[in-house]
C-alpha cells in the first residue's frame, strides 16, 4: 500500500524536478555590471529602467536618509535575480508587490531574488525600503557622499547613486526621475528638473522635483542645505531655477554673478547646438569643500572654492554645454568620455572667441605648444584614456584640440552643421565616438579616420600640419602666447 501511495508521488516530484531544471536554465542570475569595461561592476545586467520615484526623509543633524525608491523596469532578458547598486541599509524589497530575498554583495552590489523568475519583455515594480548615514558607507575605500555645515550632497562623477538611491548606475540606463525629500522646515532640498510642489507639514517641508527628459544616474543630484534659491525665465523662454547656500561667505557675489547668467549662456549655446534639450536650467552652490563642478542634468553643481578668483562665466558655459553633450547625448560606455569634455572644452573656446579673449584657433595653437613632444600629455589617448585619466587635462584640452583639428579639416560650414546636428541625431540617447566619426563623415562627406586615429587614439603628439588652418601660419603666429580666457577655461577641469 505504501509503494502505491508513494510511487504517485515520488513520480510527482520527479516530474518538478525535470521542470525546475528547465526553468532555472532559461532564468539566470543577472549580471552584476551592465558591461563597462572601465567599471566593470557598475550598473548592472537584463532589465532596463524607465522610471524612479524617489521619496525620501533627510535630517541634517544626524545624516539619516530613509524612504522608498519605487523602480520601473522592462526585462531584457529572463532573470532568476537581478542586482541593484547600492550601500543604504535595506529593510524590505518587493517586486511586482511581493516580497522579495535580497542580499548584498560585492562592493555596491544589492541583489534582488523574486519569488517567481522574471521572463524577458515584462514590466516590473520594484519597491526598495530603506534608511542609512551614507556618510558611514564607503565602497572601493572612497565615498562621494558630501557632508555640509547645514546638509549634504550626492554629486560626482562617475559615481553619487550609491549613497542615496538603489539604481541601474551607469550612462547605459537612463530614466525619468520624481525625487521627493522631505526636509527640516527652513531647509531646503534641490534635486533636478521642476519643483512640482512643496508641502510644508509637522514641523518638515517636503520638495517635489521632477526630471521628465530622461537622465543618468551620475547626474541625478540631490543637495540639503539652507539655501537662496532664484527663479527666472531666460529670453529664449527656457526656466531657470538657480540655489546659493546661505553661507558661502565672499563667494557668494561671484557664483551669482556666473550662475545668474545661465539664462543667457542656454540661449547663446542654443545658437552652435540647437534647442536646449530639457525644460529647467539652472546651477546650485552647496557650501562643500570640494573643487569641481559637475554637468547634473539641468541643475548644474558647483563648488564655492571656484568663485575665489571672481565670477567664471567659462565654468557655466562648460557645464551648460553638457546639458547637450553628456546629458541629452550620453555615453554608452565611459570611454567615450571625450564627447562630453572635448565639446564642453570646446564651447569654452567658442565663449573665449566671442568675448575677445582668444579665438579657438588661438587657444589650439596655444594648447599645441604649451606641451612639448616629450610631456606626458601626448600619452594619454583622449579617444580612450582609461578609467584613470577620465578627467585628465589631456581629455579636456587634447579633447578640444581634437575638436579644432576636425573644424579646420572640414571646414566650418561641415563643422558647425555637425556640431548642431549631433545633439539632435541622438537626443536623449547613447552614442559613441564611432557614432559621431560616422555622423561627421556623413555630414561632411570626407573620411576622417586618419584624423581621428591622430587627433584622439595614438600616445604622441601630433604633427602640426594637422592642426594649422593653412600650413602652419596661424599655429607660428600665436604659439606660445596664453590667450586672455584661458585660467578660467582651465578651472573646468574635471580634476580639479
Ligand atoms: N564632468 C565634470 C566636468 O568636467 C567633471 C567631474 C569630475 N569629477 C570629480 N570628482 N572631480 O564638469
Ligand atoms: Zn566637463
Amino acid at each position: 500500500m505504501h509503494r502505491r501511495i508513494i510511487a504517485p508521488g515520488a513520480l510527482a516530484a520527479a516530474s518538478l524536478m525535470l521542470a525546475i531544471p528547465a526553468s532555472a536554465a532559461s532564468h539566470s542570475p543577472g549580471a552584476p555590471g551592465i558591461g563597462d569595461p572601465y567599471y566593470p561592476a557598475y550598473g548592472n545586467g537584463g532589465y532596463d529602467v524607465s522610471h524612479y520615484d524617489l521619496r525620501l526623509k533627510y535630517q541634517p543633524a544626524t545624516d539619516e536618509l530613509s524612504g522608498t525608491a519605487t523602480i520601473l523596469a522592462k526585462m531584457t532578458q529572463d532573470l532568476s535575480s537581478f542586482d541593484l547598486d547600492f550601500l543604504l541599509d535595506v529593510s524590505e524589497v518587493r517586486v511586482n508587490g511581493a516580497k522579495a530575498s535580497f542580499t548584498t554583495s560585492g562592493q555596491h552590489e544589492l541583489v534582488v531574488t523574486p519569488k517567481k523568475p522574471l521572463d524577458k519583455g515584462t514590466s516590473i515594480t520594484v519597491v526598495v525600503r530603506y534608511s542609512g548615514v551614507p556618510s558611514t558607507k564607503s565602497a572601493y575605500g572612497f565615498s562621494t557622499w558630501h557632508r555640509t555645515p547645514d546638509g549634504a550632497v550626492a554629486a560626482d562623477e562617475p559615481e553619487a547613486a550609491w549613497w542615496w538611491y538603489p539604481s541601474n548606475d551607469h550612462p547605459l540606463d537612463k530614466a525619468t526621475y520624481d525625487v521627493s525629500v522631505a526636509v527640516p522646515n527652513g531647509t531646503q532640498a534641490i534635486s533636478n528638473g521642476t519643483l512640482q510642489s512643496t508641502r510644508s507639514q509637522l514641523g518638515s517641508t517636503r520638495y517635489n522635483w521632477r526630471q521628465n527628459k530622461p537622465q543618468a544616474t551620475y547626474l541625478t543630484t540631490l543637495a540639503v542645505g539652507k539655501f537662496d534659491i532664484t527663479t527666472s525665465t531666460s529670453e529664449g523662454g527656457v526656466p531657470v531655477v538657480n540655489a546659493y547656500s546661505k553661507d558661502l561667505g565672499d563667494n557668494d557675489g561671484a557664483a551669482r554673478a556666473s550662475i545668474e547668467r545661465t539664462g543667457e549662456l542656454v540661449d547663446w549655446l542654443s545658437g552652435y547646438f540647437g534647442p536646449y534639450p530639457f525644460n529647467s536650467a539652472g546651477g546650485y552652490v552647496p557650501n562643500t569643500t570640494t573643487g569641481y563642478a559637475l554637468e547634473t542634468q539641468t541643475r548644474v553643481y558647483y563648488s564655492p572654492k571656484q568663485f575665489a578668483n571672481g565670477a567664471n562665466s567659462s565654468l557655466v558655459v562648460h557645464e551648460l554645454a553638457h546639458q547637450w553633450y553628456g546629458d541629452s547625448v550620453s555615453l554608452k560606455g565611459w570611454k567615450n568620455i571625450w564627447l562630453n569634455e572635448g565639446f564642453a572644452s570646446y564651447a569654452q573656446w567658442l565663449w573665449s572667441e566671442h568675448e575677445g579673449e582668444g579665438t579657438t584657433q588661438e587657444l589650439a595653437d596655444y594648447v599645441y605648444a604649451s606641451h612639448p613632444a616629450d610631456d606626458p600629455f601626448w600619452t594619454v589617448k583622449p579617444g580612450d584614456p582609461g578609467p584613470d585619466h577620465q578627467f585628465d587635462d589631456a581629455v579636456y584640452d587634447r579633447g578640444a584640440l581634437a575638436i579644432q583639428a576636425l573644424r579646420n579639416a572640414v571646414g566650418d560650414d561641415a563643422f558647425f552643421a555637425i556640431l548642431k546636428g549631433w545633439p539632435q541625431e541622438h537626443a536623449y540617447g547613447n552614442a559613441s565616438i564611432a557614432d559621431f566619426q560616422a555622423y561627421a563623415e556623413k555630414v561632411s562627406g570626407k573620411s576622417l579616420g586618419a584624423l581621428f586615429d591622430v587627433w584622439l587614439f595614438q600616445p604622441v603628439k601630433p604633427a602640426s600640419g594637422a592642426l594649422a588652418k593653412s600650413a602652419g601660419e596661424a599655429f607660428a603666429k600665436s604659439a606660445g602666447v596664453q590667450p586672455r580666457s584661458w585660467k578660467k577655461i582651465v578651472a573646468a577641469h574635471g580634476a580639479h
